[in-house]
């Protein structure tokens, strides 16, 4: 086990609590996501869980584009099937199970997320290096980690690890609680 980051797949069972309503008062999905998503876009939301940002970003896709909502546990996809069935956003959301050390997308996309999952997989080198192969030349990769379980030294070592894989930082968002970085590819 790592000190610097709790690399623990965080259980289904605890999707409640990341699905919980107090969250939006702090980690608002339209106000964190809205200047990365527009309409017509393909997205990937890495490490999905119950679909707390999924939802969100399918929404600002407005009907047109495609949100791949990926994760790791297939319980979590499943809350997220359960919760846009019979709803619009179902045309939108393509539900996507992921490998523990292979993404497996195969689909080019516009923006990624990566919303507190990174810490929960052990080899960034290849986690980066498959986002890279995954995103499209113009592609932004939205990298947010909670500081509860990845220390800043932690979060230096991700983008030493982001920049072999050839990103480079555009910007760091201040998210509370969180440490933030947007990527895209070096030119
Ligand atoms: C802490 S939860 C965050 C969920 C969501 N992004 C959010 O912020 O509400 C981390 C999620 O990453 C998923 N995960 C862990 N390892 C993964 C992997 N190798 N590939 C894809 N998803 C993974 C877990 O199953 C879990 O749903």
């Amino acid at each position: 086990m790592r000190k610097d980051i709790n690399t623990m797949v965080c259980p289904v069972e605890l999707a409640g609590s990341l699905d919980n309503p107090l969250r939006r008062l702090f980690q608002n999905p339209r106000k964190i996501l809205h200047p990365y998503i527009r309409p017509g876009m393909t997205v990937l939301d890495l490490g999905c869980g119950p679909g707390f940002f999924s939802i969100e970003i399918a929404r600002l896709l407005a009907g047109k584009g495609k949100l791949i909502a990926a994760d790791l546990q297939q319980g979590m996809l499943d809350r997220v099937r359960k919760k846009i069935r019979g709803t619009e956003l179902d045309r939108i959301i393509e539900t996507h199970r992921c490998e523990a050390d292979r993404i497996g997308v195969t689909e080019k996309v516009d923006f990624a997320l990566a919303f507190y999952v990174v810490h929960e997989i052990p080899d960034h080198d290849a986690l980066f290096r498959e986002l890279e192969t995954i995103l499209k030349p113009e592609g932004r990769l939205l990298v947010i980690e909670p500081k509860f379980h990845v220390t800043g030294k932690a979060f230096d070592a991700m983008e030493a690890r982001l920049a072999g894989a050839g990103f480079a930082v555009i910007d760091r968002p201040g998210l509370a609680m969180s440490r933030a970085l947007l990527a895209g590819a070096r030119e």
